[in-house]
């Protein structure tokens, strides 16, 4: 049996010829596919608006730019997370907090995160980056809740899950990165990811102001945009109305999303039926325990993840046998960069206690019956 990895992408005949016509074309960088792309991909979540980026934590870093954020403004994101969570609040000179997670969902624990933000007077957290950790989504309208209350902002990282959703109180679903509760959302077309354009995300809200505050963010902050010039001295003329960069997402990668977006609902069904096998076939392991399942939740299974007690252990038994697991994540407030600001071990039980835990079994939409049935067989072999 040959390697088998955590997470895999996967690209077709038909995506190579896409990549190729835009190749072709008269557009390298962004152009008519990028926003070809950003239509498809706002009408499979059901948004208003999508901008398409360079990645994923460009698209983080351009939502923080997009809320003003000023030195010293406090954000607040769960410690199980990629660093890019975080880290997209440092870039803009805001002070980043963290909040405990949920120890089933892995979620932030939104009553804790309460805990927190009523410490306060009301407006003094800018924003809450929830994640919808390994494709699990969170229930952003109780956060919409808080948010109205306690006065902040949502940015909600679904990174991990594009198709996700989760059933709000009056029983309808709303998919993540929907707009709906979050003004922002993200996601990242990171070949693990569900869709992979080698480098590339989106940014989608409901927001019209701040869809267009987006897009200029996006190119060193210029517009053409006459609802947006202060002055115009003809067709070639455009301003630049505040700094920032060039997030700007490829043509060519740009139509390779487009071309996997087509095979998203497929591969959803495919990432849960992997995941259904492994419930059924690894539920009465003692000493594993399988992921919270919820009838209000469409769950986008970005990620597998199990929980052993001796999981370093375990991790090298499977790498011995092949099978590359991953940890997801060593919790962000004790990366060396965060504990200089003071985080410690100890700070949050939960999210530490989960992190000596979990892993990341393989789950992406081309992993095999065989080799799931070899993973599996390998797992009941350690226990
Ligand atoms: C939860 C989460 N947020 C943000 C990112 C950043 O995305 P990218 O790798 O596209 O920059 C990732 C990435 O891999 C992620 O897992």
């Amino acid at each position: 049996m040959k390697n088998i990895p955590y997470g895999r992408h996967n690209v077709t005949r038909e995506d190579l010829e896409a990549v190729n016509e835009a190749l072709l074309s008269d557009f390298l960088t962004q152009g008519p596919r990028a926003e070809e792309f950003e239509k498809a991909f706002a009408e499979y979540i059901g948004v208003k608006y999508a901008v398409s980026v360079s990645n994923g934590t460009a698209a983080l870093d351009l939502c923080v730019k997009a809320l003003n954020t000023a030195h010293g403004d406090k954000f607040i994101t769960t410690p199980i997370t990629f660093v890019a969570s975080a880290n997209c609040v440092k870039f803009n000179g805001g002070e980043v907090f963290f909040s405990d997670i949920d120890r089933q969902s892995y979620l932030l624990d939104l009553n804790k995160l309460e805990d927190l933000v009523k410490k306060e007077p009301p407006g003094s957290y800018k924003a809450v980056i929830p994640v919808d950790f390994a494709g699990y989504p969170v229930n952003l309208q109780e956060l919409k809740t808080l948010a109205d209350k306690y006065r902040f902002s949502i940015i909600e990282d679904a990174a991990h899950s594009p198709g996700g959703a989760f059933k709000d109180s009056l029983n309808n679903w709303q998919n993540c990165g929907n707009g709906n509760f979050a003004d922002l959302a993200i996601f990242s077309f990171h070949p693990v990811k569900h869709i992979a354009t080698g480098e590339g995300g989106m940014i989608t809200t409901n927001n019209k102001d701040l869809y267009k505050r987006i897009l200029r963010l996006r190119s060193h902050g210029i517009t053409k945009d006459p609802d947006y010039l202060i002055e115009n001295h003809g067709g070639w003329y455009y301003e630049m109305l505040e700094l920032s960069g060039n997030s700007r997402i490829t043509d060519f990668q740009a139509a390779l999303g487009t071309s996997q977006l087509k095979r998203a609902g497929e591969g959803l069904k495919k990432r849960r039926a992997i995941a259904e096998k492994y419930n059924q076939s690894l539920k009465g392991i003692k000493g594993l325990t399988t992921p919270i399942i919820s009838a209000d939740v469409n769950h986008a299974f970005h990620l597998y993840i199990v929980e052993v007690a001796e999981r370093k252990k375990f991790y090298d038994y499977l790498k011995n046998n092949g099978i590359f697991a991953q940890i997801h994540y060593i919790p962000v407030h004790l990366q060396p960069y965060y504990k200089q600001f003071g985080w410690k071990k100890g700070d949050f039980p939960m999210a530490e206690d989960y992190y000596e835990h979990g892993i990341s079994l393989p789950m992406y939409p081309t992993l095999s019956d065989e080799e799931q049935d070899y993973v599996i067989e390998k797992i009941i072999g350690f226990f």
